[in-house]
């Protein structure tokens, strides 16, 4: 199976560094960064590639453009690795549009895309008879979208909750067990690289209004959008709110709900019993469905990070191999 990369951030390195090291049947003919690309049909070698990333800055040639490599290279799956924006979906929603138009299976762990224009690139996806699979958008490492698509089928999804932000999360952690204030929380969770220097996505539920919006649409095609759903943030947050639902037993996690037949979509700090299985410590993410055969099933693990984010892409693409492409 041929794939062409866009992006070597921390995702990107992580799918080559994978590619490098095992046997997946995979060959990369095409990657490029913001500012260089770099196209072999005969494939290119994952290892040269990320040294010379380390090295440069650069993946490659400076006269190749990611949308050269998009348009240019022979390959059966994009695999769309650029950073987020939310507001536009650029430059990953131009890229994926002009692969599924060429009829190449797209794979991305980008959510601008996703949570703008799902719908479009579903049915555009659909009529050039390629996938569109996103796996890596939602939890991380956690294998939320085959669960549904696999393990569930059949049952009918009722209800989702999730702690979908792992900086949040953090932060909520620290308050409880350590009593810190919300800024000084934000502070060593900016130290240890889990919040960025602006970390108003992550604070004000954004970031997980955004997952909640590509769950809500991907199990239940409902076409929603940001603006739908209700959101509060942890930002005001006191210690003192922490304490007295300690005295309850509870604790608070930014959670995001979906419950279609009540018409909520909310994403809140909720008190919530401490051996609840949505209370998961650190930066870990936690979703629980909520079904009418299976009844409650909860999926806990990593919400982000290079390779935990890139199991989710090479586990997209081993489905599209083996399901649409014969290994070499
Ligand atoms: N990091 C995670 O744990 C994680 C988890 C889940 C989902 N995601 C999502 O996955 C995506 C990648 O995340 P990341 O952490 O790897 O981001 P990142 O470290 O910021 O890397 C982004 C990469 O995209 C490249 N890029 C920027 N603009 C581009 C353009 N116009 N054309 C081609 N390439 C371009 C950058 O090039 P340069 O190298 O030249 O700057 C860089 O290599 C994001 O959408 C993010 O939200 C990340």
């Amino acid at each position: 199976m041929k794939i062409a990369l866009l992006g070597m951030g921390s995702v990107g390195r992580g799918v080559l560094e994978m590619i490098a090291a095992k046997d997946l049947g995979i060959t990369v003919t095409g990657i490029a960064d913001s500012k260089s690309g770099v196209i072999d049909p005969d494939g290119i070698n994952p290892a040269r590639i990320l040294k010379a990333k380390k090295k440069t800055g650069l993946c490659g040639n400076k006269k190749i453009s990611a949308a050269d490599v998009v348009s240019k290279a022979d390959y059966d799956a994009l695999v769309e690795v650029t950073p987020t924006n939310a507001t536009t979906g650029e430059p990953g929603l131009g890229y994926i549009r002009q692969a599924l138009k060429r009829k190449k299976h797209v794979v991305t762990s980008n959510k601008g895309p996703i949570a703008l224009a799902y719908k479009e690139l579903k049915t555009l996806a659909a009529k050039n008879g390629v996938e569109l699979r996103h796996e890596a958008t939602v939890g991380g490492a956690i294998p939320i979208f085959h669960t549904l698509e696999h393990g569930l089928a059949g049952n009918e999804i009722l209800a989702i909750f999730g702690v979908l932000n792992g900086t949040c999360n953090y932060i909520l952690t620290r308050m409880s067990d350590e009593g810190l204030t919300y800024e000084q929380a934000l502070l060593e969770a900016r130290e240890l690289g889990y919040a960025e220097a602006d970390p108003t996505y992550d604070v004000q539920g954004i970031d997980a209004a955004i997952k909640l919006v590509i769950l809500a649409n991907t199990i239940w095609g409902n076409g929603v959008s940001l603006k739908d759903v209700n959101r509060t943030g942890i930002d005001l947050l006191t210690p003192d709110a922490l304490r007295l639902a300690e005295e309850e037993d509870c604790t608070i996690r930014l959670i995001a709900e979906a419950i279609p037949k009540k018409g909520l979509l909310r994403v809140s700090p909720r008190i919530i019993e401490k051996n609840h299985p949505l209370v998961v410590d650190g930066t870990l993410n936690a979703i629980t469905l909520e079904t009418d055969m299976a009844k409650e099933i909860t999926l806990i693990g990593k919400g982000a990070g290079s390779l935990e984010t890139a199991s989710a892409i090479i586990g997209d693409l081993l489905f599209i191999r083996d399901r649409y492409v014969k290994r070499p």
